[in-house]
């Protein structure tokens, strides 16, 4: 029998069109197949990053509208180091108000020369302090100091400026003392330590105080209270409180709900 030519089309169509679709796989199994990866730099869709005029102590790029500030080179260890810092700054009373668990396991995110770590590493004899910085001549200082203070609790550890490169939920709170302000990737870093607190980890905030004039610190190496609200908050942060101890800095308390 001889087949008409348009039916015979239809019929080819109709085989080539079923062909197609049985042989791709469901957008289930396609997904399922792909491997799981989470990008070491998180995407961000909304950064509240912008641009300015670099001013003499910033990069000219702005975060929540404040101008981040240049790094504190290692050159200024000396100053981190300095005698009248107690003093002026009082850090014994910032660490006494800390109160740390015995076994915490705190990052000093920005640790410097380690003036901090030194102090809060004897706080948390069964647990540890982990100080981290993006300078390696700062851990290098560290380390050194550390085998003369006989500390072994204390893991200086190499951040990068968008991470801390730490696990995930391995930490019970976070130290900033001066450090946050210089951030040049700050709202990449706030992912970072959101992923490395466990749930209810604190992080304490100390910044010189922008709203007082007599504190005799660089305007972009300062941060109002408001500000930082500004930026922990729209980060997923639960502002606690502003501890008044200090005679130049605020003292200021997040948590990861
Ligand atoms: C002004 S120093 C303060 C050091 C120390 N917290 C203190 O108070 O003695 C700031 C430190 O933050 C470090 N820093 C800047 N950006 C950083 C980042 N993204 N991650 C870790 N450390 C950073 C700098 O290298 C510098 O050592």
């Amino acid at each position: 029998m001889k087949r008409h030519p348009v039916l015979s089309s239809i019929v080819l169509l109709g085989f080539a069109v079923g062909l197609f679709f049985w042989t791709r796989p469901a957008p289930s199994q396609a997904s399922a197949a792909a491997p799981a990866t989470t990008p070491a730099v998180p995407v961000l869709t909304e950064t509240h990053y912008g641009t300015c005029k670099a001013s003499s102590d910033g990069i000219g790029k702005t975060y929540h509208g404040r101008e981040i500030s240049h790094v504190m080179g290692h050159p200024g260890i000396g100053w981190l180091e300095r005698t009248e810092r107690e003093k002026e700054e009082a850090p014994s009373k910032a660490i006494a108000a800390l109160k740390l668990a015995p076994n915490a396991v705190i990052a000093d995110l920005g640790a410097g020369s380690g003036y901090y770590t030194f102090r809060l590493a004897p706080l948390v004899p069964q647990g540890r302090v982990v100080a981290i910085d993006i300078q390696p001549e700062m851990l290098a200082y560290m380390k050194e100091e550390l085998r003369a203070r006989g500390l072994k609790n204390v893991e200086p550890h190499l951040g990068s400026v968008t991470e801390l490169k730490l696990p995930d939920a391995s930490l019970d709170a976070v130290l900033m003392v001066d450090a946050y302000h210089e951030f040049d990737h700050p709202a990449e870093m706030l992912i970072s330590i959101k992923a490395a607190l466990k749930k209810g980890g604190r992080i304490y905030l100390v910044e010189f105080r922008a709203e007082d004039p007599k504190v005799p610190i660089k305007l972009l190496h300062k941060m109002s209270e408001a500000q930082a609200r500004k930026e922990f908050t729209a980060a997923g942060f639960r502002f606690l409180e502003n501890r008044p101890d200090l005679p130049w800095q605020h003292l200021m308390v997040f948590e990861k709900p």
